[in-house]
C-alpha cells in the first residue's frame, strides 16, 4: 500500500461519521466485557475500537492490539500516547498468526478484518490456542448484500466464515443484528 493510500484508509477508519453505522458504543456494550479481562483485538488498525476496549476492561485488564502492518501500529502507538491508557500492548502479528501467548485471551475481536486476511482459516486455527477455555471470538464483517462497504467479491460471506470457524474448533453461540451493514457473530471454543 502506498503512503497516501494508507493515509486515506486510516482517515476512513477513524472518521467520526463512521459511528453512525458502526455504533462503537453499542458494539462494545454487546461484548459484555468485565474488568480484568484480556482482549485480543485482531487487525486493530489505527485503533478505532482500542481505547473503548481498554476502558471496558479497566487497568486490571489488558488489550493486545494485533496488526501485521508496522506503519499502522505506529499510528496506533501515537494515538495511544495521547491517552492515559497503559493497558494496551501493540503486537506486530503475522498474516497467519496473531503471535499471542497461549491460553491468555478471554475475547478475540475482529472488525472488518477477516476479509483482508490472506490466510484466514490458518489464522483462526492458530488463534484458538491463545484463548482461555470459556473465551469468545467475535467477528464483525461486511454483509454480502449491503450497498456500503468493499466490492462484493472481496467480502467474506457469513457462511464461509462460519465454515472456517467450525474447522478451527469454534461454534456460533449468538448473533446480533443491530448493525446495518455488517454481520456480528459470537463464537465459542468447542470443548
Ligand atoms: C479495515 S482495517 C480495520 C481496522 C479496525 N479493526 C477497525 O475496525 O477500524 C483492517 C485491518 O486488518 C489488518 N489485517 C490484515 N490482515 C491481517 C491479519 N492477517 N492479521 C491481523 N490483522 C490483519 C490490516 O492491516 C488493517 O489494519
Amino acid at each position: 500500500m502506498t503512503r497516501s493510500a494508507l493515509a486515506a484508509a486510516l482517515r476512513r477508519q477513524l472518521h467520526p461519521r463512521r459511528a453512525r453505522w458502526q455504533k462503537p458504543g453499542a458494539v462494545v456494550r454487546a461484548l459484555g466485557l468485565r474488568r480484568g479481562q484480556v482482549v485480543a483485538e485482531i487487525g486493530a488498525g489505527p485503533g478505532y475500537f482500542t481505547p473503548r476496549l481498554a476502558r471496558a476492561v479497566g487497568p486490571s485488564g489488558h488489550v493486545y492490539a494485533v496488526d501485521p502492518e508496522a506503519a499502522v501500529l505506529a499510528v496506533l502507538r501515537g494515538r495511544l500516547r495521547r491517552t492515559r491508557l497503559r493497558n494496551v500492548t501493540p503486537v506486530l502479528g503475522r498474516d497467519d498468526d496473531a503471535l499471542l501467548p497461549p491460553g491468555r485471551c478471554d475475547l478475540a475481536l475482529l472488525v472488518n478484518v477477516y476479509h483482508h486476511m490472506r490466510e484466514g482459516a490458518a489464522f483462526l486455527r492458530r488463534l484458538v490456542p491463545t484463548l482461555t477455555r470459556d473465551a469468545r471470538v467475535v467477528n464483525i464483517d461486511w454483509n454480502e448484500q449491503s450497498e456500503w462497504g468493499p466490492p462484493p467479491r472481496r467480502r467474506v460471506p457469513r457462511v464461509r466464515f462460519l465454515r472456517d470457524a467450525r474447522r478451527a474448533g469454534l461454534r456460533l453461540i449468538a448473533e446480533h443484528r443491530f448493525l446495518p451493514h455488517q454481520y456480528f457473530l459470537v463464537l465459542r471454543r468447542v470443548r
